[in-house]
């Protein structure tokens, strides 16, 4: 049952009061840990076996992809990694993306490689996913990683960063209120390769009994009502009602959605804020514990990132 996560110890108490009902679970302090733990055992292999290696590659401009990618090559070279970085132009062929790809995979000072998705649309995705070495796939995102979870291979699998952060949340949130995810009712909102169909194998691979509701779902209120754990991953501000949740269920809300705030900036542009998938404020007065967001499972996905990577070097030493 290894995972990524179980290098977490996760020691320090990362639930803390709301002020109302639910447990705030707070992401920022697991991610701190997680990285600590990466750190320090890459630390302990210094000098004994190669430094983990982590290449991140960015074709084009976006801003916000230019905002993840500065970040996890920053965490990367905070916990001791060797960290490089690709930015390539927009105007980059497919051709060109696989031979970097090609070489990194040769390469024995790299231990994960990690896409940055979107992609320009001239640019098949599929392709260059699958191009990536299933052993240095630290997104998890290769056919061959989402079969190994599928198959409940979590010794060999590497596991999608969001999901696996998800579940290291609620496994904590779950022993700090004494609820056991073993024949729990988990219901997961979302489909996604990259995160609902993984944290529903996760899920199930903690003998959780799992439901995934999607956007052709029949009566999804009924539906999350009935769960001890929701996990949403939707993408859509707010969807999930408060007054959908079963009274002390845990609540895990991937989403990040920026929407309008109130008022103007310093710059007199209309201010925003970020509000996950779940109403959040409601919420809190019914579910037993609740990540926020910001500051619940965003944080988590790059301490992931850098689990998988270490976990990556592991593998291939082994
Ligand atoms: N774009 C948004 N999230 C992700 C992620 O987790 N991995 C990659 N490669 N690209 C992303």
């Amino acid at each position: 049952m290894a995972l990524a996560t179980d290098a977490a110890g996760l020691e320090k108490n990362i639930l803390r009061p709301s002020g109302e009902k639910a447990l705030l679970i707070d992401g920022k302090i697991a991610s701190e840990v997680v990285l600590a733990e990466v750190a320090a055992e890459t630390a302990a292999r210094a000098g004994k076996k190669s430094q983990p290696g982590l290449a991140v590659i960015l074709v084009g401009e976006n801003p916000a992809s230019q905002v993840y990618v500065r970040s996890k090559s920053k965490a990367a070279k905070t916990v001791g990694f060797h960290s490089v970085q690709y930015d390539l132009p927009e105007a980059t062929s497919e051709d060109e993306l696989l031979k970097l790809i090609d070489q990194l995979n040769a390469d024995p000072k790299i231990h994960g490689i990690l896409v940055q998705l979107p992609l320009p649309p001239a640019i098949n995705s599929t392709r260059v996913l699958e191009r990536v070495s299933p052993l240095k796939d630290v997104d998890g995102f290769h056919p061959f990683n989402a079969g190994l979870l599928s198959i409940g291979d979590l010794d060999r699998a590497l596991v999608p960063c969001t999901p696996a952060g998800s579940l290291v949340l609620l496994e904590k949130a779950a022993k700090a209120l004494g609820v056991s995810l073993a024949g729990a009712d988990a219901v997961v909102v979302g489909r996604s390769n990259i995160v609902g169909k993984p944290m529903a194998q996760l899920l199930l691979s903690r003998n959780a009994t799992v439901t995934v509701a999607h956007s052709r779902s029949r009566d999804l209120p009924a539906i999350v009502g009935r769960a001890d754990i929701v996990v949403a991953a939707v993408g859509r501000p707010e969807m999930v009602l408060g007054e959908w949740i079963k009274p002390g269920a845990i609540v895990i809300d991937v989403g990040i959605n920026r929407v309008p705030g109130e008022g103007v900036d310093a710059q007199g542009r209309p201010k925003s804020r970020l509000v996950g998938d779940v109403a959040f404020k409601a919420a809190l007065s019914r579910a037993g514990a609740i990540t926020p967001v910001p500051g619940g499972v965003g944080p988590m996905t790059i301490a992931m990132l850098m689990a998988n990577t270490l976990r990556a070097a592991k593998l291939a030493s082994a």
